[in-house]
């Protein structure tokens, strides 16, 4: 069956990543999260004390970055290197979480990963998840999908997840937080968050992920159908 790209974009914990593992599984696509990428980044610049205000530092820092996704031994899921070395843990934690949109935000680093990002696209296969995919990584994607749900669920759902790990997080924490996140991707100068006008949106506030899936491997079947 002929492949695809699909692009899946929106605001911070609406479940993009959960579907889009799902998806890449049942149609044996590569999944790959472009947030990751810029978590890691941050992560190095965080470590490294580089001033991402200055665009001197951050140009020579990128040098220096190299990123991986390589799959874990036992789950198989892909899992984000920086350096050669596994961060994925990391780069979850509150810490990079606070910083990671004012990051993004630089030029330099978007074009760093965006770069990145395209390179993987050229053999098709691929769902990628983030914020600016459908509208500036792959604008010629052949199924983008724009996914919200309802912010007292969604904070409730990156609660329960961060809390799994770290019991001092509290509410209140991970509120002002998405909040903070949600208006820096949507506000920042360069790609910011929007809906690319051929996106479909999916609201998944009241679906299970079986509805999602169900609903999803319609729109592939469509996708593939049309090109
Ligand atoms: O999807 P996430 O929450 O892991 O993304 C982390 C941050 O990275 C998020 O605050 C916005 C930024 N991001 C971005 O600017 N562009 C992307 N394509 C993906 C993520």
């Amino acid at each position: 069956m002929k492949k695809i790209i699909i692009t899946i974009d929106g605001y911070s914990s609406c479940g993009k990543s959960t579907l889009a593992k799902q998806l890449a599984k049942q149609l044996g696509y590569v999944y790959i999260d472009s947030g990751a990428m810029y978590r890691a980044i941050t992560l190095y610049f965080i470590q490294n004390r580089v001033d991402w205000a200055d665009t001197k530092a951050v140009k020579a820092a990128l040098k220096n970055v190299t990123l991986e996704f390589n799959p874990n031994p036992v789950t198989g899921q892909s899992e984000m290197y920086l350096n050669g070395e596994n961060v994925e843990h990391f780069i979850r934690e509150m810490i990079v979480a606070e910083k990671v949109s004012e990051v993004a935000a630089v030029k330099e680093v978007r074009e760093f990963a965006v770069a990145q990002q395209q390179q993987m696209g050229n053999k098709k296969g691929l769902v990628m998840d983030g914020r600016d995919i459908g509208t500036v990584v792959f604008p010629q994607a052949e199924l983008k999908i724009f996914m919200t749900a309802e912010p007292a669920i969604r904070v409730e759902r990156r609660f329960k997840e961060l809390y799994a790990k770290n019991k001092h997080v509290t509410i209140e924490e991970v509120k002002e937080n998405l909040e903070l996140r949600d208006y820096i991707d949507a506000n920042r100068e360069i790609s910011p968050l929007r809906k690319a006008e051929d996106a479909i949106i999916l609201d998944n506030s009241q679906l299970s992920m079986g509805d999602q899936l169900e609903l999803v491997m319609q729109w592939v079947e469509d996708a593939i159908m049309a090109h």
